[in-house]
């Protein structure tokens, strides 16, 4: 072939990366893997293991272990023997481990590299300049953290044992996005990898053993969804991450719910990719590329959903097309490939059913006509144009390199049809117009917004999403809050006083007292009566009725989201506007001190001193959420890529609060406040016994200037109200101060649409002190970090 032929095809010759250092470790192994417990190698007590299939050539790598609940107790126990002197050996001793960890990754770099490609079918191209080196980042940089803890995160501690489990799309780096934070806290960690790709994870354990990480520090088990299942119900794990599907994650909630164990999910996306007239449509192109062909589309943040503004829909899909016809797939240890494998057969089948449902939809399917192997799991490039945005292709999480179209005419229709599916988790946004692109990123329901770049990450910058995609977030600072919990004291909730308020409930009426007014409830801003007519009597200390509330329902609770869900003028006022009318209401509540301290008096029973110190420590604490409206801010990161992320800390949307009863007026301030500083619509619930001083806020509430709706309170049974509020689908989050079933029982409705949970287990808190009562961790329950990924500079 001449130069200029060659010059014309442009063909690539072959770059095969060599396979003898992945060859020889499995062959070092006798191809049998164990299991990785106390820094050893542990035969599974299931006697048990199964096959690992490199999906490119259908041949086995070797056997690994099946753990069993067993084998996950012994992992367990490894960890929480090893995890106080973890602890204890300070932040500077763990930032050297985590470093020992970075340099032993790198040394091992193309052993890592090609194990990954031959596990899981990725091209060794992505796995030697993205996954790997990505690994490395975040062991350096959670070495740094472990090194700053004492400064930065002063009032938090370790969780304690973490279980973690991971997928098999990028199974070591999603290993490292795991184990750094957790470890750099002073966690200790049992994981389990996914059992298509555990070879890295088992790679990882001798890397730690090497590097001299204490025993029982990193725990590797491996299996399938049962041994997950185990890790995920053993009492004396702590918190469980999860990274995976939706509907793992939701079974994983309801397994959890109500046991104490924090929890983290980051689960599916289907993420829109939104290109604008004005875009450069060459780099648009590439996006797409990045976005949707990187690993196969295997990627919960794959810019799968292609929404084209009009004028340019059509000379977009052209350029699109001509570069699929490029696109080069085949063995992934081809250092010139673009495409490898796709994880296992199943997944192909998976892809395969979807791609036959959208054709019967309606949508037009087109794949370039390239070379796709024949053996092994492979899957070509394709588009889907001419899809309703109601199509199934269209929402639902494919999870290969299929891409669906949809065109958009204005602005406001792009974020509506971007925010048109159950998941939250990306978005990228292309123009050459950044008042545009800057315009679009906050309208955009998700955790990561990617303008004129896509599928970028980093160690220092967040990443997770917001509704059916999970919570919580990984990676920088606020990654960190996700493994510490604060130190505060709590103690469990006296409740003593319900038995009372049933027992006069199903009492003669006749025998009280003569009844003063019937308080309504407060929806939209204005006094409503409760949908069922019906009132409850309010008792005194003593037990003597001293009034009565409405007796709210669901239909009211549903009237009082539908009243925040329509308030979007709280959202929008500035953090300056909602200080003020913060400080108000405060000036407001002290005008009516003494009447709301009597109020405390009779119906708490406490003293006078005690009750007008719980009033003035309300109208203190509204002082400090009038503080931190413009204070608690958000911040940018400065990743090693050119670019800036800004990590802008965002309202979260409604959040249904159930009050506790302690301190009645000083709790339901404490809760309220920080979720209306930080700019949500909340639907409050006070406490069940002690209801006056919150329904006494009605005439203070009228004349503080609040927009109607953005602060409801809904009286009644806290078991009733808190359920339809975690059922709702527009309630994003619920925050709970009751009892343990309580808190269970909210856990386990919120799988509806995966929502945010707080609840308190049933301890209580020293509401009078502020350092347990107030600030950062309030503030850090009302908000949602948002990470934005701008170009910037050379
Ligand atoms: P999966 O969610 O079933 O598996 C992820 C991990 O969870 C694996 O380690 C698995 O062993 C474990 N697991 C499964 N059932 C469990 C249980 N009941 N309790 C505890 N752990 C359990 O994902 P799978 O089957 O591998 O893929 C299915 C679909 O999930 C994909 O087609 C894709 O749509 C989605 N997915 C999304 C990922 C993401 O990063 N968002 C990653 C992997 C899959």
């Amino acid at each position: 072939m001449s130069i200029a032929e060659i010059f014309d095809t442009m063909d690539y010759g072959q770059a095969p990366e060599s396979r003898e250092l992945a060859v020889k470790w499995l062959s070092d192994h006798q191809g049998k893997f164990d299991l990785f417990i106390n820094g050893a190698w542990a035969k599974p007590g299931s006697k048990k293991w199964f096959n690992s299939v490199n999906p490119a050539t259908a041949q086995s790598l070797g056997k690994i272990a099946a753990a069993n609940g067993e084998d996950v107790g012994k992992a367990v126990k490894a960890a929480r023997k090893a995890q106080k002197s973890w602890q204890s050996i300070g932040g500077h001793a763990r930032a050297r481990h985590l470093y020992a960890l970075a340099r032993a990754v790198q040394r091992n770099a193309r052993l890592l590299a090609v194990l990954e490609s031959l596990d899981n079918g990725k091209p060794v191209r992505e796995t030697r300049d993205i996954d790997i080196p990505l690994v490395a980042r975040h062991f350096y940089h959670h070495a740094g953290w472990a090194q700053l803890q004492d400064q930065e995160f002063p009032e938090f501690e370790p969780m304690g044992v973490i279980g973690q489990i991971i997928p098999w799309n990028f199974p070591l780096l999603m290993l490292a996005w795991k184990i750094a934070p957790a470890i750099a806290a002073g966690n200790t960690v049992v994981l389990k990898p996914a059992e298509y790709t555990s070879l890295t994870a088992l790679c990882f354990a001798e890397i730690c053993k090497d590097a001299g990480l204490p025993d029982g520090v990193v725990n590797i088990v491996t299996g399938d969804g049962k041994t997950g299942e185990h890790l995920v119900t053993h009492p004396d794990v702590n918190k469980i991450a999860f990274t995976g599907s939706t509907e793992v994650g939701r079974r994983i909630r309801n397994a959890t719910a109500g046991s104490g164990k924090h929890l983290t999910l980051e689960l599916g996306g289907k993420s829109p990719f939104i290109v604008f007239e004005d875009a450069d449509l060459d780099s648009a192109v590439e996006g797409v590329v990045d976005a949707i062909w990187f690993n196969q589309g295997q990627v919960c943040c794959a810019g799968s959903r292609l929404l084209l503004q009009e004028g340019i829909a059509d000379k977009m899909v052209v350029k699109l097309k001509e570069r699929m016809k490029t696109l080069r797939i085949g063995d992934p240890l081809d250092k010139s490939i673009d495409m490898g494998a796709i994880v296992a057969p199943v997944q192909v089948k998976t892809i395969e059913k979807l791609v036959e449902t959208g054709q019967k939809e309606g949508a037009k399917m087109w794949q370039p006509d390239i070379d796709v192997p024949e053996t092994g799991s492979f899957y070509p490039p394709t588009l889907f144009t001419e899809v309703q945005p109601a199509a199934t292709i269209a929402q639902e999480e494919i999870f290969g390199p299929v891409i669906v179209t949809m065109t958009f005419r204005t602005p406001d229709e792009a974020v509506q049809i971007a925010n048109n599916t159950r998941y939250g988790l990306a978005a990228s946004v292309w123009s050459e117009n950044i008042n545009l692109a800057l315009d679009i990123a906050p309208k955009l329901d998700c955790g990561v917004v990617w303008i004129n770049s896509t599928n970028q990450f980093d160690a220092a910058c967040g990443f997770g999403g917001n509704r059916e995609s999970g919570y919580g977030r990984e990676g920088g600072h606020e990654g960190m809050l996700e493994v510490l919990k604060p130190k505060t004291h709590l103690k469990p909730v006296q409740n003593k006083r319900k038995s009372q308020r049933k027992a006069t409930q199903s009492g003669s009426p006749s025998t009280l007292p003569s009844l003063d007014r019937t308080a309504k409830l407060y929806i939209g801003g204005k006094q409503a009566r409760p949908d069922s007519g019906y009132s409850l009597p309010v008792l005194s200390a003593s037990g003597q009725k001293i009034g009565e509330i409405g007796h709210g329902n669901r239909k009211d609770i549903r009237n009082a989201v539908e009243a925040a869900r329509k308030e979007s003028a709280w959202t929008k006022i500035n953090s300056h506007g909602r200080a003020q009318i913060l400080y108000y209401l405060a000036e407001n509540l002290d005008a009516r001190r003494q009447e709301f301290a009597e109020r405390l008096q009779t119906t708490t029973g406490v003293s006078s001193t005690l009750s007008i110190d719980e009033v003035n420590a309300s109208i203190n604490r509204l002082f400090s959420y009038a503080a931190w409206a413009d204070k608690y801010e958000s911040t940018v990161h400065s990743p090693p890529l050119r670019g800036v992320t800004l990590a802008m800390k965002e309202p979260i949307g409604t959040i249904g609060i159930i009050c506790p009863d302690e301190n009645p007026l000083l709790s339901l301030i404490s809760l309220a406040g920080p979720a209306l500083a930080m700019g949500n619509r909340i639907v409050l619930i006070p406490s069940e016994n002690h209801p006056l001083c919150a329904t006494d806020l009605y005439q203070v509430l009228d004349t503080s200037d609040f927009p109607a709706g953005a602060f409801n309170i809904v009286t009644g049974y806290h078991e009733e109200l808190a359920q339809t509020l975690a059922e709702h689908d527009d309630v994003k989050s619920v925050w709970y101060f009751g009892s343990k079933e309580g808190s269970a029982a909210v856990e386990a409705a919120s799988v509806g649409n995966m929502k945010r949970t707080w609840v308190n287990h049933g301890q209580a808190r020293d509401w009078f002190n502020s350092a347990h009562a107030e600030g950062r961790e309030f503030l850090r329950h009302a908000t949602q970090i948002k990470n934005i990924w701008i170009p910037y500079g050379e």
